[in-house]
């Protein structure tokens, strides 16, 4: 099939243009000594959030999803050194996992890990009236996708970007009578953004070394 020369061509993109340093290698390496599935994003994914992060100039980094913290070391590296990133994680093993490879990294002045249920957190710095994150990349749970986006758009502003990862799980998102809550997930926050008046969105639909999927790109207005 196809799949074959996707995945040809994103080492060549790799190669090119995201070459993975020792901190990402070692993370990775990390995941897999300790038996997880692998649930991070591509190099490829990992360089296309830096340039996002750079094209708002980010100072301030929100992440939903940690896992060991591949897409978190691809986002924190785009910061200036005073920077900050924080990255929320409900598993205790991944945030462990997390922190280790953040250390390794030399990025723990930069990433701070939070870690508990999404939602929560997120309730939690909407009522402390956190300062506005300028890129917020979420990649958790998929079935509560809509109601974390109308979280962090009160932690956003004009300009801030909002990336969702996963958005079209090879293409299971055109079957309108999918059982899967993580498809329904996502099918409910593609549907929210179609009328939505607050954000300017698109989908980049993906292929490569990774199932066919797409990432959720919006702008706030
Ligand atoms: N962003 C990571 C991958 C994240 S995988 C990367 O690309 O490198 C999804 C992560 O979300 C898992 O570690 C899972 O434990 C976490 N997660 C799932 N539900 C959550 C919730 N309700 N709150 C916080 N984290 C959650
Ligand atoms: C899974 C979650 C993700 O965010 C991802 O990119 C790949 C897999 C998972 O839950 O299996
Ligand atoms: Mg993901």
């Amino acid at each position: 099939m196809n799949q074959e020369i996707f995945e040809k061509v994103d080492h060549y993109i790799s190669n090119l243009l995201a070459p993975e340093d020792e901190a990402l290698i070692n993370t990775t390496a990390l995941i897999e000594k300790e038996k997880l599935p692998n649930q991070s994003i591509s190099p490829v994914q990992g360089k296309m959030l830096q340039v996002f992060a750079k094209a708002c100039n980010a100072k301030r980094i929100l992440e939903l999803g940690t896992f060991g913290a591949y897409s978190t070391i691809w986002l924190a590296k785009a910061l200036p050194e005073n920077g900050k990133l924080i990255t929320i994680e409900f598993d205790e093993i991944h945030a462990k996992l997390a922190k280790q490879n953040i250390y390794t990294a030399n990025l723990s002045h930069i990433i701070e890990i939070k870690t508990g249920k999404a939602s929560d957190i997120l309730n939690n710095m909407i009522q402390n009236r956190e300062e506005h994150f300028d890129l917020i990349f979420i990649d958790a749970d998929k079935p509560p996708y809509a109601e974390y986006f109308q979280q962090v758009l009160k932690l956003s502003r004009k300009g801030s970007i909002i990336i969702f990862d996963n958005v079209i799980r090879a293409g299971k998102v055109l079957d309108e009578n999918s059982n899967d809550e993580k498809v329904k997930g996502v099918q409910r926050l593609n549907n929210l953004l179609k009328d939505c008046k607050e954000v300017t969105a698109t989908i980049l639909q993906t292929v490569g070394m990774k199932e066919h999927d797409g990432m959720l790109i919006a702008v706030v207005n």
